[in-house]
């Protein structure tokens, strides 16, 4: 699949969001978003009042991570109010089989989210339950952290068990994605990129989705 650029509003101005939203809706194919719940991660965000103002307000899809200690409660809630994808964290979900079929059966993509020391091997059997796998290259919870390369022998693990079962799912990596290491990201078979403190950080984050993405192409 050619690679996709999922910019995170964790690093837009939270006072202008869709104007921030509108600055790279030519040049993103996803606009993610970071819900925390200051429980499974020290911070807090958002929640399902601001995604569903967002809705109306991005030409779009949101791409919703929820780092929340309750998702099986929540994500049918934001696949319901019109999110395009909903990942959930393996760590966090008591019933992630019964909740990724939710969000499938509300119309969303299901997403499974890991943290940096989470391994994959264990979560085989969920591959046939979701659209994305997203791992994590930092510790969940702020942006602008230091990509961690420990995990990039995960990263090629994932896509290996993706590979061997045949199946149409997307690998996301999040945390410290840029310009200087999107490229080894995308050679360990990742082919959904989230970056929130390259793409807002910069002075033109329509063309460093741009730039990204022809990287990660490359
Ligand atoms: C961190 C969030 C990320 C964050 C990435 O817990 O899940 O989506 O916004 O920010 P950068 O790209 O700055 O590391
Ligand atoms: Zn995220």
């Amino acid at each position: 699949m050619a690679p996709q650029i999922s910019p995170s509003i964790l690093s837009a101005d939270f006072a202008r969001l869709a104007e921030d939203v509108a600055l790279i809706a030519d040049a993103a194919d996803w606009v993610h978003v970071d819900v925390m719940d200051n429980h499974f991660v020290p911070n807090l965000t958002l929640g399902l009042p601001v995604v569903e103002a967002l809705l109306k307000h991005s030409a779009l899809p949101l791409d919703c991570h929820l780092m929340i200690e309750d998702p099986d409660r929540w994500a049918p809630r934001y696949a319901e109010a019109g999110a395009g994808s909903v990942t959930i964290h393996a760590e966090a979900a008591k019933a992630p089989i019964r909740t990724l079929r939710t969000i499938r059966a509300a119309g969303a993509r299901a997403g499974l989210g890991v943290n940096p020391a989470t391994p994959v091997d264990g979560l085989e059997d969920l591959l046939g339950e979701i659209d994305m796998l997203l791992l994590m290259t930092v510790e969940p919870g702020f942006g602008g952290q230091k990509f961690l390369d420990v995990v990039l022998p995960k990263i090629r693990r994932a896509r290996a068990l993706i590979k061997d079962r045949d199946l149409p799912v997307w690998l996301q990596v999040d945390g410290g994605v840029s310009a200087e290491t999107i490229e080894r990201c995308a050679e360990a078979g990742a082919d959904v990129f989230v970056a929130g403190s390259a793409v807002y950080g910069a002075d033109d984050p329509a063309e460093a989705v741009r730039a990204l993405r022809a990287q990660a192409a490359a």
